[in-house]
């Protein structure tokens, strides 16, 4: 099978298990993680087939909606190409992707390190920034039934693990846990330059919110 036919395959795969996903983890989320990582793997000196392959697998069975089992997105994606018969090098590099792609609050450390993980994980930050970002949190938020803000309650800036998960927090303070910290975490220069774009719009979003907040425009 070619690489083309595979990548076709796998859109199909994609599509059909995350069918019916909540709205920031659906295929749609996945189409804009791989066109960024496409456009980013154009500057940077990688493979492009496993970025695109690791792109299109990275939440095939994200662990917060399967009672916190991490093991079961890599299982996922390897049983699958497998099936395609994708050579057990290829299929390995993009099992350690999906493994290790999540950012898991501020005491975590990553046990595997490639150039292709990079773009993807660009990609994948930039996709919880800008416009969609914002998007991306009020509808996150709205499904865990989290309210969206309250001046009285200040973000947690040393979020273990263990609350990350809980994500029970106000919208607005995940902007300041997480979104507004995403610009100095990028790996590529690519990834960098359109974070400090994405990063400047959620800055002037929130200007404009805690003003209306006030009644002041
Ligand atoms: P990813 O799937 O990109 O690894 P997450 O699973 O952590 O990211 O989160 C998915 C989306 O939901 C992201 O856009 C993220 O910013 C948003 N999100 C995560 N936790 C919260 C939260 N506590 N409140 C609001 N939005 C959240
Ligand atoms: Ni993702």
């Amino acid at each position: 099978m070619n690489k083309e036919t595979i990548i076709l395959k796998t859109i199909d795969f994609v599509k059909e298990t995350l069918s019916g996903a909540e709205g920031g983890h659906d295929w749609w989320h996945v189409y804009r993680v791989w066109k960024l990582s496409k456009h980013i793997a154009e500057i940077e000196n990688v493979d492009i087939f496993i970025v695109e392959l690791g792109a299109l697998l990275h939440d095939i069975a994200d662990s917060k909606f399967h009672n916190g089992d991490e093991e079961i997105g890599p299982n996922k994606a390897t049983t699958f190409l497998q099936s395609l018969k994708v050579p057990e090098g290829i299929i390995t590099h993009v099992e350690n992707i999906i493994a290790n792609i999540s950012f898991k609050g501020g005491n975590y450390t990553q046990t595997f390190q490639s150039p292709e993980l990079e773009v993807i994980q660009d990609a994948d930050r930039l996709d919880a920034m800008g416009a969609m970002g914002i998007a991306r949190s009020f509808s996150f938020g709205g499904f865990k039934q989290n309210e969206f803000h309250d001046p009285e309650k200040k973000p947690n800036l040393n979020m273990s693990v263990e609350e990350d998960k809980k994500k029970n927090g106000t919208i607005i303070n995940h902007f300041y846990e997480k979104l507004l910290l995403l610009k100095d975490r990028m790996n590529t220069n690519t990834g960098k330059s359109m974070a400090k774009h994405r990063h400047n719009f959620m800055e002037e979003y929130l200007n404009e919110f805690y003003k209306e907040w006030e009644g002041k425009v």
